[in-house]
């Protein structure tokens, strides 16, 4: 989970050490009239961009020194400063934000911006030139000090002419598709005290020495650059300044290859995270005294000595999760001096034993995560005392006992509770009102019921809601989907609820909703806009899909093992963006809709779409999962499905479907791995370009009228005697084609085949 954990801090940190640098020694003015050779440059550069949002329409006129982004010296009157960085944007999730490319920049970099020979502080960060190179003329503005090129879209080679900046004290080249072999530019710029090449390809890349030789740099991001401890080397630094360094999601391997590292005594952020640390830490960390933040998620660490972490003594974030950590976790908080920390995430190692004994002393912490190890033990009422917990995560272990409102009722901060995968029981009264409103809660497989709980009503705030499998043998009440008509997402599946749906969920923003294994019946409702994913399998719903359905954006569809009793119908056809479907386990008749117009011409035939309609625009068909099996479905063999270029699995076992089986199905359906034919009355010869189709992994005729001969194939074929159904059950429709089924590329065909009621053996 360091992923999105630790970039917004460093994030962060970046804006922060930006503003301390840059914030508080701007002498400009920017009233004067500008210098008309500069001017022209100005307008020259202009031409060359592509400005969709009109963000330059300022740019015209004399006084260059007040159009939009421009800078000038009270002094001099010279241009000193070009802020062209796209500020449009979005928060997404905290702090991190995300760039509007719509209002991006684009065009070529005109060299006129030579003769803005003042700058110090260029920022065309957040534009899109489209993976042109990083001009080499930039290593001309010899006053610059500020460069940032982030996220621009630039390709190709970081011009080493960059050495010529011997002023520049801030570089971000952050995540551009570019490269660097040879670093060496980097050693001459001497006054650099922030470094970014984050996402940058620096995979073989040599001549870091020399970077040990920036003594006043700072902050060193080099998240996603491809390095490890071979290439990286530093045998000797000079960083007296340096207090962030971020080399998450690298190839590091051996910490102590790093000595460097480890020596550097001002150090407040280091972060590790998703590299493949092994065993265990330098002995050198001891004296890190100064660090506060450090992040080691994601390694290979398996052994954590007492007193690795003892005298860190500043230490508020500590993320070691991920990792394969052995040990009493009591023993291990012992070892840290831990009541000061903010955050502690530990998850997904192997500790065990309890949280008694210490939990009620860290109560500072705003961020506890201790899901995925083998904790038992109830949680202890003492827990109550974390009152500036924002986020708990307790999941994936074996704690069991009680939670009532004693545990809870002091945490009013508390956004995120994660306590899915226990065996705990929340306990609290009907007319408890929560002092928190949670955006996110997991409680998946702990008892909540039989009673619907009734303190979620309060929980007005939540995007995330996962309650399944928690024994609720209750009605939802009707406030349910209206106090989580908000929520993103809903999963209810797994419990006794019971009774008919509202008539209508029209009014609902969720996407995904997931209502399986309940007790639901009645006709379904209609469904919100937005939904992308439903899951209404195994519930007593009959009817059928109502006709809304055309402005759905729905990819997964799961009305499995319900009591559909009608024929499929037409309106079917308006889900455009059906990935999985499965139908299976009801009491479907007739055919299977031919969605397929008939009167395209083969052009648009290739480029059709799934239950093409009649609009004119024409996509490619993206269903890969079509589950039809056990109804009394009939006809024959639906011949639209040769548009269905992108299936994976077909199954319509059990079912009336006669005739043969076509022999187009090896051309048109190449990416077929399952392919179920069995227990229905086709007939006629088995073709055997059925055994070249070079994906499949399990083909099924059994009971049919098929007969026909099997080739000898070079690849191995294998009887499979009884095809369990279960391996039709889906849990994640969209990850069909990355590993739900168990696909791999040297899989043997499974095989049921009998003709005439004789199995054929191999
Ligand atoms: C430059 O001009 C700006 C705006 O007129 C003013 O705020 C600033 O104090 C001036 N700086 C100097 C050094 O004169
Ligand atoms: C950048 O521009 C290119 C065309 O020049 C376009 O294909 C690409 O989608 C754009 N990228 C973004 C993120 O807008
Ligand atoms: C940049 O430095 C090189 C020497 O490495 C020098 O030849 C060149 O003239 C410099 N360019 C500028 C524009 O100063
Ligand atoms: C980085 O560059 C190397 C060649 O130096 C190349 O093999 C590799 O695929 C590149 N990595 C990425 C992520 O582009
Ligand atoms: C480091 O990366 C280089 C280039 O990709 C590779 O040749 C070398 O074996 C790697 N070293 C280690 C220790 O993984
Ligand atoms: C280290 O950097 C300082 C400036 O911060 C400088 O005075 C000193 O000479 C440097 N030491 C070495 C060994 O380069
Ligand atoms: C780190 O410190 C140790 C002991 O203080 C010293 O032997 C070693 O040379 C230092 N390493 C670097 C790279 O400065
Ligand atoms: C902790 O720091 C003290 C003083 O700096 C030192 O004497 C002691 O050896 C350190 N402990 C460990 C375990 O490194
Ligand atoms: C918790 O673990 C400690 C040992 O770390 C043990 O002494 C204590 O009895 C345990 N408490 C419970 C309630 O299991
Ligand atoms: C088929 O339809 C496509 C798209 O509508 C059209 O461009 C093409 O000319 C048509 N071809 C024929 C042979 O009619
Ligand atoms: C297959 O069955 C159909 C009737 O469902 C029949 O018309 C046809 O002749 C049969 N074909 C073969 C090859 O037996
Ligand atoms: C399959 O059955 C058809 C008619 O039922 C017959 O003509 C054909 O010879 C059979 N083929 C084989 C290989 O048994």
């Amino acid at each position: 989970m360091m992923t999105i954990k630790n970039v917004p801090s460093a994030l962060f940190f970046v804006l922060l050490l930006t503003r301390a640098i840059f914030g508080t020694c701007d002498n400009e003015r920017t009233n004067s009239n500008c210098l008309s050779s500069e001017r022209v440059a100005l307008l020259t550069l202009k031409a060359g961009f592509v400005d969709p949002k009109n963000h330059l329409s300022s740019w015209e006129g004399h006084d260059c020194c007040s159009w939009r982004g421009v800078t000038c010296s009270n002094a001099t009157g010279h241009v000193v400063k070009l802020d062209l960085g796209n500020t449009y944007g979005r928060i997404i999730q905290d702090e991190v934000w995300f760039a509007d490319m719509s209002y991006a920049l684009h065009g070529e970099i005109r060299s006129s911006m030579i003769f803005l020979q003042n700058l110090y502080y260029l920022d065309l960060s957040s534009n899109n030139f489209s993976r042109s190179k990083i001009p080499e003329f930039i290593g001309s503005l010899k006053e610059l000090r500020y460069l940032s090129l982030a996220h621009s879209h630039f390709g190709g080679r970081i011009p080493p002419e960059l050495h010529n900046l011997s002023n520049l004290q801030y570089l971000d080249l952050s995540w551009n598709n570019i490269y660097s072999k040879d670093v060496s530019w980097l050693a001459d710029l001497s006054s650099l005290k922030l470094l970014d090449l984050s996402g940058v390809n620096l995979t073989d890349s040599i001549n870091w020495e020399k970077l040990g030789t920036l003594s006043h740099l700072q902050a060193l991001h080099l998240f996603y650059c491809g390095l490890n401890e071979t290439s990286f080397s530093l045998s000797h630094v000079n960083f007296t300044e340096l207090v962030t360094v971020d080399l998450s999601f690298n190839e590091f391997s051996n910490p102590v290859a790093l000595n460097w590292i480890w020596n550097i005594t001002c150090l407040k952020y280091l972060s590790f995270s998703a590299n493949n640390f092994d065993g265990r830490l330098p002995n050198a960390l001891r004296n890190m005294n100064s660090i506060e933040e450090l992040y080691l998620g994601g390694n290979n660490l398996v052994d954590m000595k007492p007193n690795d972490l003892k005298n860190l003594t500043n230490l508020k974030f500590l993320d070691l999760s991920e990792n394969k950590l052995i040990g009493d976790i009591t023993e291990f908080i012992e070892s840290l001096s831990p009541y000061r920390f903010q955050s502690l995430d530990l998850g997904e190692n192997n500790l065990y034993g309890n949280l008694s004994g210490w939990i009620g002393r860290m109560t500072s912490l705003t961020t506890l995560s201790l899901s995925h190890n083998y904790l038992s033990g109830p949680i202890p009422l003492s827990i109550r005392t974390l009152t500036r917990l924002v986020e708990l995560d307790l999941s994936d272990n074996n704690f069991h006992g009680e939670i009532t409102e004693n545990h809870l009722s002091r945490m009013s901060n508390l956004k995120k509770l994660h306590l899915s995968f226990n065996s705990v029981r929340l306990i609290v009264d009907a007319i408890w009102l929560p002092p928190f409103k949670l955006s996110y809660i997991d409680l998946s497989s702990c008892c909540l019921g039989p009673k619907f709980p009734e303190w979620l009503k309060w929980q007005t705030h939540v995007r995330f809601l996962y309650i399944s499998n928690t024994s609720i043998a209750d009605e939802v009440p009707v406030w349910f989907w209206h106090v989580f008509s908000k929520s993103r997402r809903l999963d209810l599946s797994k419990n006794d609820l019971i009774g008919p749906m509202p008539k209508s969920l029209e009014f609902m923003s969720i996407t995904q909703l997931d209502l399986s294994e309940n007790q639901f019946q009645g006709l379904i409702p209609k469904l919100p806009k937005n939904l992308y994913e439903l899951d209404l399998s195994r519930n007593a719903l009959s009817g059928f899909l109502p006709s809304n359905w055309k402005y759905l954006f729905l990819g997964s569809l799961n009305l499995k093992q319900n009591l559909l009793n009608d024929s499929i119908p037409k309106s079917i056809c308006q889900l455009k963006h059906l990935v999985f479907l499965d139908l299976s386990h009801n009491f479907l008749v007739g055919n299977i809709p031919n969605c397929w117009r008939s009167n395209l011409n083969s052009t648009e035939k290739n480029y059709s779409r799934w239950w093409s309609s009649n609009e004119s625009i024409v996509k490619p068909i993206a269903l890969k999962s079509l589950i039809l099996s056990h109804n009394n479905l009939s006809g024959e063999f639906p011949k639209h499905l040769k548009y269905f270029k992108s299936l994976i699995i077909l199954n319509l076992h059990n079912n009336n479907f006669v005739g043969s089986v076509p022999l187009w199905i090896r051309k048109k359906l190449p990416s077929l791995r399952f392919l179920l034919l069995g227990s229905n009355r086709f007939n006629g010869t088995i073709p055997n370009q059925l055994f070249k189709l070079e994906l499949l992994q399990l083909l099924d005729l059994s009971n049919n009228n098929l007969n026909g001969t099997l080739p000898r194939s070079s690849r191995s074929l294998q009887a499979l005697t009884t095809i369990r159904d279960d391996i039709f059950e889906s849990h994640d429709p969209f990850s069909i084609d990355v590993g739900m089924y168990p696909l791999t590329d040297a899989a043997p065909i499974l095989i049921e085949v009998d003709t005439k009621g004789q199995r054929l053996d191999f």
